[in-house]
């Protein structure tokens, strides 16, 4: 039997000090696909050492880059050939959603891409629609056989007008990285908002791109013949700094979190006043205190700027132990609610209907084994298990690995008591 790794995770410990983030994986894993717009070297900072980085890489490689990421000092740099592969493999896709995002850049540079249709958190359907809708605009052909969605544009990309049904923070990122070369102009209407997506536009404007409205919901962008490549730093990683503050409140304790931008998760921290804690805004972070029981708080989540999905299971973690009932709706992914389940396992009160969640906050919430179903999930429970009386192991820590790096040594610093361990297989 090969072991596994999991968490063994014994609540009580107040958690304070300091902790520094990295940059975004939601940002990081679509600057290296936009890298492959321009042939040369791109160099990356602010690289957190996950998981998903190593599988982008590795993507990249395969379709004819040479890719150095330097863990040390936190840098990807990333040589992009004249002549790319224009295939990405299922073995890579199926482990990470985000190798979706080659499809744009490498559409744009090649005139024809086949991608395996993606896997990556089990949180719902996530369909490509708006994806593919938008590339025909264009002018591509789509078509999907044999897993694989393949995208042809014989004669080039032209510019074109897309209303987005949703502002898909996927569908936003393909459409853009496809219409930075294209011929003439595109507007991407109801496009989504995120810091990540105003991070993808800041580098592919230094890499010579025309794009207005950046930050806004409509981006209107006039085609360039070439880009060139880049040095950028990517911006600071909003769920991981978001998680910390939660971790501060559940814990009543007080975290000081560095290299973050508060302005990025101004509802979740206000959320987190609400519920009692005391929020200062710092230089280069923020700093969360809380001193007694939370209050209940209600969540709706929403597109940035409305409350993030990815903080969802860590405020239902929240409430789990808060002071009265909260009320939780999930605007996003349909099947985000599934860690509740394991959630209940620890003694936590929610009932779930459709895509609401009623939490009974309780006094406690008691140790047991439980199972990350996705990186934030994974995130959530490690939260609950740090509140939970005795030990809580949980597994499928793989999830967690994916998103947060150095996250058990920063646990740790900050007075958790939580380890790796290793199970039977
Ligand atoms: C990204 C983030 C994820 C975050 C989410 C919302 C990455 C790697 N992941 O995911 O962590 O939770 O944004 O902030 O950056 N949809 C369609 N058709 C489409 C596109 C999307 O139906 O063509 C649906 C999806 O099924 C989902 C919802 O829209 O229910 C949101 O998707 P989207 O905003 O595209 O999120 P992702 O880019 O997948």
């Amino acid at each position: 039997m090969i072991p596994v790794e999991a968490l063994r995770v014994v609540g009580g410990s107040r958690l304070s000090g300091e902790v520094a983030v990295t940059g975004a994986k939601n940002s990081v894993l679509k600057l290296m696909a936009a890298a492959l717009l321009a042939p040369g070297r791109t160099v990356l900072s602010d690289v957190p050492e996950i998981l998903d980085v190593e599988i982008m890489a590795e993507l990249l490689r395969r379709l004819g880059c040479h890719v150095v990421h330097d863990c040390a000092a936190g840098t990807v740099a990333i040589d992009v050939p004249e002549a790319l592969e224009h295939r990405a493999d299922y073995d890579l896709v199926r482990r990470m959603r985000a190798s979706i995002t080659v499809l744009g850049p490498l559409l744009a540079r090649c005139g024809v891409v086949d991608v395996a249709l993606p896997g990556g958190d089990n949180i719902g359907s996530r369909g490509l629609d708006m994806h593919i809708g938008g590339l025909q605009r264009m002018g591509a052909e789509v078509t999907s056989e044999h897993g694989y969605l393949i995208a042809r544009a014989g004669s080039g990309l032209h510019g074109a007008t897309v209303w987005l049904d949703f502002p898909s923070v996927g569908a936003t990122e393909t459409l853009l990285m496809a219409a930075v070369t294209a011929r003439g102009r595109t507007v991407i209407d109801n496009a989504a908002r995120e810091p990540e997506i105003v991070d993808i536009c800041t580098m592919l404007v230094e890499m010579g791109a025309s794009i207005d409205g950046v930050g806004t919901s409509t981006l209107e962008i006039e085609g360039v013949e070439s880009l060139a490549p880049v040095a950028h730093a990517t911006v600071a990683d909003r769920i991981v700094a978001g998680t910390w503050a939660v971790a501060a409140a559940i814990t009543r304790g007080d975290i000081t979190v560095r290299r973050a931008q508060p302005a990025h998760l101004e509802i979740a921290l206000d959320k987190l006043v609400t519920a009692g804690a005391s929020v200062t805004t710092l230089d280069d972070g923020f700093r969360v205190v809380m001193e007694a029981r939370p209050r209940a708080v209600d969540i709706v989540t929403l597109p940035y700027p409305g409350f993030p999905t990815d903080l969802q299971p860590q405020f239902i973690a929240l409430n789990a132990i808060a002071d009265g009932a909260a009320l939780v709706t999930e605007n996003l992914f349909e099947a985000r609610f599934r860690f509740v389940h394991e959630l209940v396992r620890l003694g936590a009160d929610v009932q779930t209907e459709g895509h609401h969640a009623l939490v009974r906050g309780r006094e406690a919430l008691s140790g047991a084994p439980v199972e990350a179903t996705d990186i934030r999930a994974g995130a959530g429970l490690v939260l609950a298990g740090l509140v939970a009386d005795g030990e809580t192991t949980v597994h499928e820590v793989h999830h967690i690995d994916r998103g947060y790096a150095g996250f058990v040594d920063d646990l740790q610093r900050l007075g958790a008591d939580i380890s790796r361990i290793d199970l039977p297989g």
